[in-house]
């Protein structure tokens, strides 16, 4: 499994052949501004909530790749409303078996409209257990919450989570590391930070913060790969 960071919460991740792009936002990225979304490949997208800062780039790379997206039930008609072909509609609870493995929707503690102000319905997150490569949580925009304590119940555990750290919009790096607990896992890859004046943090102190509890924080450049497994 491969691990790309492209920015905020944009996170290409290769599973054997298969291209999976999470919460693509791009263009509108002054600190992604040597991304060009006409590189990035994808053969399945997740859109964890219909903010712009997770859905900008969704049209046009949906369109260019003919990837599958999978979203909730609103933005796969929102998105469907401006011609993007193959969406598969899920919401929270919901499962699915993929070629590439089983995607679980699982709830994430935010908000979601559209850019347009369309309705966007309520956010989620993924847990994603790849046929090869191993289990892992992709959170989404979220608050800490006590539902998170539901997935080391319902999933398989976890080999690493991408969870939101910089406050403001969503969770900090404290609540994270609780986070982390809820969630049984110990490897957390950061996002969510450093991209809006709002959400600058400390890179030191927020791998400190974890490095206390004995869990790892990684935080990846932007262009960056990290290899798994
Ligand atoms: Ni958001
Ligand atoms: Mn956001």
């Amino acid at each position: 499994m491969t691990i790309k960071y492209y920015g905020h919460a944009c996170f290409g991740i290769t599973i054997g052949d298969t291209n999976l792009l999470f919460d693509p936002f791009i263009s509108g990225n002054e600190l992604a501004k040597d991304i060009n979304i006409n590189d990035i490949p994808c053969n399945f997208m997740f859109i964890s909530h219909g903010h712009a800062d997770h859905i900008l780039d969704a049209e046009a790379i949906a369109k260019r790749t003919n990837c599958t997206v999978v979203c909730n039930y609103e933005i796969y008609e929102w998105l469907g409303k401006k011609g993007v072909q193959n969406i598969h509609p899920m919401n929270t609870g919901g499962s699915w078996n993929f070629p590439f493995g089983k995607v679980k929707c699982v709830v994430a503690q935010h908000s979601s409209s559209l850019p347009d102000g369309t309705y966007g319905g309520n956010p989620m997150g993924f847990v994603i257990e790849a046929t090869e490569g191993g289990c892992f949580y992709f959170s989404g925009d979220t608050a800490l919450t006590l539902d998170m304590q539901l997935i080391p119940m319902t999933c398989p555990a976890l080999d690493f989570a991408i969870l939101p750290i910089g406050s403001n919009f969503t969770m900090d790096y404290h609540d994270a590391v609780i986070a982390s607990d809820f969630i049984q896992c110990n490897t957390i890859i950061g996002c969510h930070y450093d991209t809006f004046g709002y959400i600058k943090i400390d890179h030191d102190a927020a791998i400190k913060a974890f490095e206390e509890e004995g869990k790892d924080l990684i935080l990846t450049k932007i262009g960056g790969e990290l290899e798994w497994g």
